[in-house]
């Protein structure tokens, strides 16, 4: 498949929400959340003013001139919240792009940018339903470190180190 991995541009940014919305992610077989879940302040927390704190930062997946992949991070008091210098991450491709290695190699170049900058470690979480996408985070090297009731579900809460570590 033909793509390109670039830095999300701001005037995207109101993209965000929809990939939010597929990172919440129905499990499989279960029933789809209503978008009006983005409205609740604590997943507003991922994308609300994006851009205008210090640590804000997006990869974005472009195929045929469309956006359809975006990774950011943030830091901010979410889910997978460590503490004030621990960013959280967010990854999600539309459906029709996934399995294809896409996410492994979008979610490398954010964590490449996260190592230059001097972050010493990333958080995120991810519902205890979805085995795959935790198998898929767990490949590159982030572990367990607690669970949390999410905004539907319980979720395990992740962290990497990315102390010494390269990701290109
Ligand atoms: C999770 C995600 C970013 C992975 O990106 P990807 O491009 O599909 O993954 P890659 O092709 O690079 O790697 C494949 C691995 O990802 C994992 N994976 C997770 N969800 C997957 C999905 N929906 N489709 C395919 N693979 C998926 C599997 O571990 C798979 O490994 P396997 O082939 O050995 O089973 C992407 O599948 C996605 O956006 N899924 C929906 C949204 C989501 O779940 N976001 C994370 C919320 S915590």
């Amino acid at each position: 498949m033909d793509y390109k991995i670039r830095e999300m541009r701001p005037n995207e940014y109101c993209e965000l929400e929809n990939f939010l919305y597929e990172a919440i992610h129905a499990p499989e077989g279960g029933v789809k959340h209503s978008r009006d879940i983005l409205n609740l302040p604590e997943l507003q927390l991922y994308t609300k003013n994006f851009g205008t704190q210090p640590a804000d930062d997006c990869l974005a997946v472009e195929v045929a001139g469309k956006v359809v992949g975006a990774c950011w991070v943030r830091i901010m008091n979410d889910f997978s919240h460590i503490d004030d210098k621990t960013p959280s991450l967010v990854i999600a491709l539309y459906p029709d792009f996934c399995g294809h290695g896409i996410g492994s190699k979008l979610i490398k170049k954010m964590l490449a940018r996260l190592v230059n900058k001097n972050f010493k470690q990333v958080s995120l979480s991810v519902q205890k339903s979805i085995p795959k996408t935790k198998k898929f985070y767990e490949r590159l090297g982030f572990k367990v470190v607690g669970e949390v009731l999410g905004e539907t579900e319980l979720e395990f809460v992740m962290l990497l180190n990315l102390e010494g570590k390269n990701f290109a």
